[in-house]
């Protein structure tokens, strides 16, 4: 179980948190949480994310990281190596399947996002909310160019695993994330001083209790949280496999936690002042188009718009790449550590099954009519991807790492780990109450209710 040399570790524990918040902040903060909350009820379903968030998620964050550093394995080897002899591998090879699963429809939109870098940046896309929403359609409806699209997304995170990368992710996300939240800043002072964004304010932060009620508030909002932390599929813990003895796994897990969380809540004080300022706004209609059709009404209207524009896509596509390429990394190292391939053949091989898998993602925004519409789903198969794999793997990932965490692997050794060379970890039994109890439980009745909704 010990570390082979060629593995690899972190530069240091902020080398650690860096590239843990690079694979956690990307466009699960900035499309994902305000397209969630436009659908789940405004501030409610806010409620309810940092609930799920501090509660579930970052107990189970400390947990998978202390996996990874304790056996310094990808995830199927390093349940099998806990678990000798039973099926608990399983759970690793459920994230193996997660990596793919997420990347290809991940891509479709990251593609997106690369490509509104032009048109933000030379104004290709301004006018009113109509002629926005138009051009929005259209370009997603066009199948060859988001196909193109993916591939330059796949291919650019091809090219970083293959090189090597650890300095490079290291050092790219080091220099952009503080640009990422000056800009972020920036632009939100300049929505909430919109007129008319009072209403889209009122919406983001007073909850509606009777909301409550509801339990897709409560599948969308726990699956959002696991994907905008990285967790329930192995990733965290694969990264928490290159973390040295000595740095501390639960302030690290604090940082990674609020950084992915504050960014997600600025992303929503820019969308929702801006959304409400415009006449007839529905964010509940809005879907996965939200911010590329909300946000260039934004820049149509602020001075220098062309350049905060671009930027504002450009930084976005950053936080989109440092997370492919971790997604892209589970599976990666999985058939370099268990089948034995070169690095090169992974790489190859993976990023081959993304693509194809990410076709009828691609597809599905207007190009093909049956990837559109998902006959017997009535939606279409990008949005059928999102529920599969964020309100439905993750969470299940989640709940069994909870378990074998919890009961398998067990408390007293986890907290050996967690408390290794003396390092800081606050209120052990509470830690451990959620471990055993809150999170398995949790998760198992809203997956339960997700279930019973959805058949
Ligand atoms: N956390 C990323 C985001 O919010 O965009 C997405 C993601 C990356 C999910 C890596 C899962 C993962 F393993």
């Amino acid at each position: 179980m010990s570390s082979t040399p060629s593995r690899g570790m972190w530069s240091s524990r902020a080398g650690f948190i860096l590239a843990a918040a690079g694979s956690a902040v990307g466009l699960g903060n900035i499309w994902g949480f305000p397209t969630q909350v436009g659908q789940g009820g405004g501030a409610t379903f806010v409620v309810v994310y940092l609930a799920c968030v501090f509660l579930i998620c970052a107990p189970l964050m400390v947990g998978e990281i202390a996996l990874g550093r304790r056996t310094r394995l990808s995830p199927v080897g390093a349940f099998a190596a806990l678990a000798p002899g039973r099926r608990w591998w399983l759970v690793g090879a459920l994230g193996v399947a997660a990596g793919v699963g997420i990347l290809s429809f991940y891509s479709v939109i990251a593609g997106w996002a690369v490509a509104y870098i032009w048109f933000a940046a030379t104004g290709a896309v301004s006018g009113g909310p109509d002629e926005i929403g138009r051009f929005f359609s259209e370009f997603t409806g066009n199948g060859v160019v988001s196909l193109a699209l993916v591939v330059l997304v796949i291919g650019t995170t091809a090219a970083v695993l293959l090189g090597g990368v650890r300095t490079g992710i290291e050092r790219v996300t080091k220099a952009l994330m503080p640009f990422l939240i000056l800009l972020l800043l920036a632009l939100a002072l300049r929505a909430v001083t919109l007129p008319g964004a009072g209403a889209g304010l009122a919406y983001y932060v007073s909850p509606d209790l009777s909301r409550l009620a509801d339990v897709g508030v409560f599948t969308s909002a726990l699956g959002q949280a696991f994907f905008s932390l990285s967790l329930g599929m192995g990733c965290i813990l694969t990264y928490g496999s290159y973390l040295g003895r000595e740095d501390s796994i639960a302030g690290s897990a604090l940082w990674i936690v609020a950084l992915d969380t504050s960014i997600a809540l600025l992303a929503g004080f820019i969308i929702f002042p801006v959304g409400f300022s415009i006449a007839g706004f529905d964010p509940t209609a809005s879907g996965p188009g939200l911010i590329f059709t909300v946000l260039p009404r934004l820049f149509a209207e602020m001075p220098g718009g062309h350049l905060f524009g671009g930027a504002f896509f450009l930084l976005l596509s950053v936080a989109a790449i440092t997370s492919t390429i971790s997604l892209l990394e589970v599976p990666v190292s999985h058939c370099v550590d268990a089948l034995g391939w070169s690095r090169t053949k992974a790489v190859a091989a993976v990023a081959g099954a993304v693509f194809v898998l990410a076709v009828p993602s691609a597809l599905g925004n207007g190009a093909v009519a049956v990837f559109t519409n998902v006959p017997g789903f009535g939606m279409g198969f990008l949005d059928l991807m999102v529920a599969a794999w964020n309100e439905f793997a993750l969470p299940v990932g989640g709940c069994l790492t909870a378990i074998f965490v919890g009961r398998v692997w067990g408390v007293d050794r986890a907290l050996e780990e967690l408390r290794a060379e003396g390092a800081w970890f606050p209120a052990p039994a509470f830690w451990t109450l959620l471990i055993r109890w809150a999170c398995p439980a949790a998760i198992a009745l809203v997956l339960v209710a997700w279930l019973a909704a959805t058949f």
